[in-house]
């Protein structure tokens, strides 16, 4: 089964956007699978429906998630709530962040329980800006999501 997992990021500044290119070097490199790389502004319902997982980054600003990321939410909640495409859906998280990181992760967790998404691994935080190890950590994340879709573990 052809595999793809949904990239979603905002970045001001480069650090999540870099993270997201690893997670999506990461799903890519799976056998079957593929990433479709967006940033959050331009992705919408449709991309969601149609992925077999999502991954979704945003830099802590302000102790939250960024206002773009919330606007991916705030544009299809309504219209996914609900929906048997999205139902368990599995969905894995990372977060660039000064020194913190927890605001921005807590507030797309709660939203996405709503969505009634699943979360199936620990985010990846990279505190005062990206390290090599970091995006290795993003890459990885990006394997595990899509070769579990690929395996229908979740
Ligand atoms: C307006 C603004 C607010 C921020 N608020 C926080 C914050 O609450 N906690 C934190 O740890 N970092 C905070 N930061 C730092 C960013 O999260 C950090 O620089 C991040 O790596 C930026 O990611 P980006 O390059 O993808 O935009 C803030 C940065 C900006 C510009």
């Amino acid at each position: 089964m052809a595999c793809t997992i949904l990239v979603i990021y905002h970045s001001q500044t480069g650090n999540t956007r870099r993270m997201a290119q690893a997670v999506a070097q990461g799903v890519a490199e799976m056998e079957g699978c593929q990433a479709r790389l967006l940033a959050a502004g331009r992705a919408g319902l449709e991309d969601l429906l149609s992925c077999q997982g999502l991954a979704i980054g945003s830099p802590e600003n302000f102790g939250y998630m960024a206002g773009m990321v919330k606007d991916f939410f705030d544009r299809t909640y309504e219209q996914a709530r609900g929906r048997k495409e999205i139902f368990k859906k599995p969905y894995v998280a990372f977060i660039s962040a000064g020194n913190d990181g927890s605001g921005a992760l807590s507030s797309i967790e709660r939203i996405l329980l709503g969505y009634q998404l699943k979360k199936v691994y620990d985010p990846v935080i990279a505190r005062g800006g990206v390290t090599e190890e970091d995006l290795e950590r993003c890459r990885e994340l990006g394997q595990t999501i899509a070769a579990g879709c690929q395996a229908g573990i979740y």
